[in-house]
């Protein structure tokens, strides 16, 4: 009998997305589950991503390299659909190696794949942004302009850096048009392609010990029994397709870009879970229906500390809204839940979540597709009474104050799906596994 393909392994390949507009906690829970599998993957995005590891009083943010990277007997992937700014990268392992964690070719491996984001690719988004009306309010770190050049066909990749012959010609053609459009469009000086070259050259030297086919090391640990953690980057209402589009980023951050971002089929992903914040953020501009509107934006942003780990800009906060989180869960197919930062609505004396939306008489109840209703939209909420008293680093949910518990199972309720770990602060200890 020929060898059976496709048949789901025993052990689990989960994929952990963030369900509203990124910054749900997902560097802490990568952290704290990818100590139970052998092995954890990016898989799009780049170093717009700011995940953030509290181990004892040391704070990691990691942008590029995955947040399972302190684990030193864990393998970490950045696979082929993550876009990769070789500087950036290197700078992280640096940083890293000063604080006493070194990062060898046997724990990270690169996708030869990914997609290289260049200079020119940085100072474009700016420039885009610049010149816009409707500004997006990007991280700026060339993401947008890269992922373009890959869908144009005109990218350089990771594997391109190894062949001098290919990055010279590649190169060469990318400046040519590239640096038309920066004198004659915006004005700006010429990108010099020799020391381009020898630069990004370099940065081949650098990281080639850590590039391989990652689709093919995935694949082949999956087929030896060896489990997989996705790290989802930025948040479902950031996708490219079913974000709030224009005001998203440029890359599939639903749990389906695992599969072209990293070359493991979807026979092969066990389990979906979510991060969500116990209220919602969102950075940079676009709708956001629960945004506060007053002097509670404040007091959240301080408690929770909410400035983006990328870009340092203060995060916008609002309300739960189940509207916006039911929809994620479709996209997505969650079947559980991560609840993060439940500590920050601590002394809150009323809490209210979102179930609708109201624009002109019609109640919405799922998330609308017509930017005219999202951005006007009246939030329907009902209001859940706080519990004043600390929740920071209980790990046991009974220990919880009751109308913690009963917020908790509220969401549960209007979520349809299990919220099976609570975090109540930003060290790995503090969390609660409910099953
Ligand atoms: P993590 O992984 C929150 C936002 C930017 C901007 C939009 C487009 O930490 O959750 P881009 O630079 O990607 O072209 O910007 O997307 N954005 C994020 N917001 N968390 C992130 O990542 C984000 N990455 C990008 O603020 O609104
Ligand atoms: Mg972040």
């Amino acid at each position: 009998m020929p060898k059976i393909k496709n048949v789901k392994a025993k052990t689990s390949n989960v994929v952990v997305v963030g369900a509203q507009w990124g910054d749900e906690g997902k560097g802490k829970l990568i952290d704290f589950l990818s100590q139970k599998v052998d092995i954890t993957a990016r898989y799009q995005g780049g170093n717009n991503a700011g995940h953030t590891v509290v181990v004892g009083e040391k704070e990691y943010v990691f942008h590029l390299l995955p947040s399972a990277i302190l684990h030193k007997s864990k393998i970490c992937v950045i696979g082929n659909g993550v876009v990769v700014d070789p500087k950036a990268l290197l700078g992280e392992i640096d940083d890293l190696r000063k604080k006493g964690v070194d990062v060898t070719p046997a724990q990270l491996k690169v996708s030869g794949l990914c997609h290289i984001v260049m200079p020119y690719h940085r100072v474009l988004d700016g420039l885009r942004e610049s010149v816009r009306k409707n500004k997006i309010g990007t991280t700026g770190r060339g993401i947008g302009p890269c992922y373009s050049d890959k869908v144009a066909r005109c990218g350089i990749r990771m594997i391109d850096l190894l062949n001098p012959d290919l990055l010279r010609s590649k190169l060469e053609d990318n400046l040519t048009e590239k640096n038309e459009i920066f004198s004659k469009v915006f004005k700006q000086k010429d990108f010099h392609f020799e020391s381009l070259y020898a630069e990004y050259l370099n940065y081949g030297k650098l990281i080639g010990p850590y590039v391989c086919d990652t689709a093919l090391f995935l694949n082949r640990a999956i087929d030896n029994k060896k489990s997989v953690l996705f790290e989802g980057a930025q948040g479902t209402f950031l996708d490219i397709d079913f974000g709030t589009y224009p005001f998203v980023t440029s890359s599939s951050t639903i749990s389906g870009g695992v599969c072209p971002g990293s070359g493991v089929a979807p026979t092969k992903i066990d389990k979906i879970l979510a991060a969500v914040k116990a209220y919602t953020t969102r950075v940079g501009e676009g709708p956001f229906p629960t945004e506060f509107s007053d002097s509670l934006e404040d007091e959240i942003r301080a408690k929770g500390k909410e400035f983006g780990a990328t870009t340092g800009r203060p995060r916008r906060c609002g309300w739960f809204d189940s509207v916006l989180v039911n929809y994620s869960i479709m996209v997505n197919g969650i079947s559980e839940l991560a609840i993060m930062k439940l500590d920050v609505l601590d002394n809150i004396k009323e809490i209210k979540i979102c179930t609708a939306y109201e624009y002109k008489g019609k109640r919405f109840t799922d998330f609308p597709m017509d930017f005219e209703v999202l951005n006007n939209a009246k939030p329907v909420y009902e209001t859940i009474a706080g519990w004043s008293a600390p929740t920071r680093g209980v790990t046991e949910f009974k220990k919880l104050p009751v109308n913690a518990r009963k917020y908790i199972e509220r969401l549960e309720k209007l979520l349809k799906v299990s919220i099976r770990y609570v975090s109540t602060g930003s060290k790995r200890s503090e969390t609660i596994i409910r099953y």
